[in-house]
């Protein structure tokens, strides 16, 4: 009895506190990422399903001050990047209160929605961040699964 409800505590500490998702820098220039989140995301890589969206959270420190932010999301398939849209691109109404000023943490928050026409394939989502000059608050990598 003991031991059933502890397996059950445990399955549903494991539901609701996914655990940092394992990610890639690939050249945040003006910033430091710290954490990220995807969810859900039970098990890594994560297993996107079709006609799903995940909610994508990347805590980061600037080291800039900018007055936008812009989001481009790409797939990357077999070292390919392949244009990935979000419905909103523009990290100022995504979690981020601008103008971004240095020297300060935030948190990006957005939703990535997994269309049901994609292929069910793994690839590698690349989610960079940039500020007004172009440059990258952060670029980050992470390996997703896509099933139906
Ligand atoms: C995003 O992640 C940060 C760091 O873990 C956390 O403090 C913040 O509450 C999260 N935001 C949302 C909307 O989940």
């Amino acid at each position: 009895m003991e031991i059933r409800l502890i397996s059950i505590c445990f399955s549903l500490f494991v539901l609701t506190h996914a655990e940092p998702v394992k990610f890639m820098d690939c050249g945040s220039a003006v910033g430091k990422v710290s954490i990220v989140d995807i969810n859900p995301c039970p098990k890594q890589p994560c297993e996107l399903r079709k006609g799903q969206s995940y909610s994508v959270n990347v805590t980061f420190n600037s080291n800039d001050e900018s007055q936008t932010s812009r989001a481009v999301v790409h797939g990357v398939i077999a070292g390919v990047p392949i244009p990935f849209p979000i419905p909103i691109d523009d990290g100022c109404k995504s979690g981020i209160a601008c103008p971004i000023q240095k020297d300060k943490s935030y948190s990006y928050v957005n939703q990535l929605p997994v269309k049901p026409e994609y292929p069910s394939i793994k690839l590698v989502v690349e989610w960079e961040l940039r500020d007004d000059s172009g440059k990258d608050l952060f670029c980050i990598q992470f390996p997703v699964h896509i099933t139906s």
